[in-house]
């Protein structure tokens, strides 16, 4: 079972890794093979359309030379992935965005000559994410952007754990998010475990 964590905040000790961290750590305890990535530090850049990969059915046809095509590999090698992010501005930060948009057509051979499948069809997709605002508020409109992209791309979306950033004179992660996080764990290896 590999699980793959993009983790995608601009702070490498802030509080989406801390988060991704504990889950890393969840995951590992009952024996799944575990990623973590801190984007970050990989050159990923912006697409830029020129829908090259389209025509390109047998690989992931990406003219743009940077670290994506590793991180490709290691997605197609992972049984599970984990978009991991601060909510920004009601979405995900850039690195994550970027790597989203590259990985959507680097994957999916929707719009070319002739058409092919999904790259990564039956993979499941979940996210973690950390936000100021409560939940519902803060973090909504990514899952629903996310269960689309997952829809789309033809993966199993296997769910979304949130904990708020309430700011410095609160506490964060406490028991009861740490106790969330755990269920969230148990349910994904079961997920995988179950197909
Ligand atoms: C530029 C910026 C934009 C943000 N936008 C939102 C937002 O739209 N909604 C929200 O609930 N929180 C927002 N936040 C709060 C962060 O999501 C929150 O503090 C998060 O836990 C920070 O995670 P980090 O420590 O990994 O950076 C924003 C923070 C920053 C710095």
């Amino acid at each position: 079972m590999k699980i793959l964590l993009l983790m995608g905040s601009m702070r490498q000790n802030g509080r989406t890794a801390e988060v991704t961290k504990a889950f890393e750590a969840m995951l590992t305890d009952r024996n799944a093979s575990v990623e973590y990535l801190p984007l970050v530090k990989y050159d990923i850049k912006a697409c830029t359309g020129c829908a090259t990969c389209q025509n390109v059915l047998n690989a992931h046809g990406c003219v743009i030379r940077d670290d994506v095509p590793d991180i490709f590999e290691k997605v197609q090698s992972a049984d599970a992935v984990f978009f991991t992010t601060p909510i920004y501005s009601w979405y995900c930060t850039t690195p994550v965005k970027s790597l989203m948009d590259r990985l959507v057509y680097m994957m999916n051979k929707y719009y070319g000559e002739t058409r092919g499948g999904s790259f990564w069809a039956g993979k499941k997709l979940g996210i973690i994410t950390t936000c100021g605002y409560p939940d519902h508020y803060g973090a909504d409109l990514f899952e629903t952007g996310i269960k689309r992209y997952a829809k789309h791309s033809d993966l199993v979306y296997i769910g979304h754990y949130n904990a708020r950033d309430k700011g410095k004179q609160y506490a964060f992660f406490t028991e009861d998010d740490k106790a969330r996080l755990t269920k969230f764990a148990e349910e994904t290896v079961s997920a995988l475990t179950n197909g």
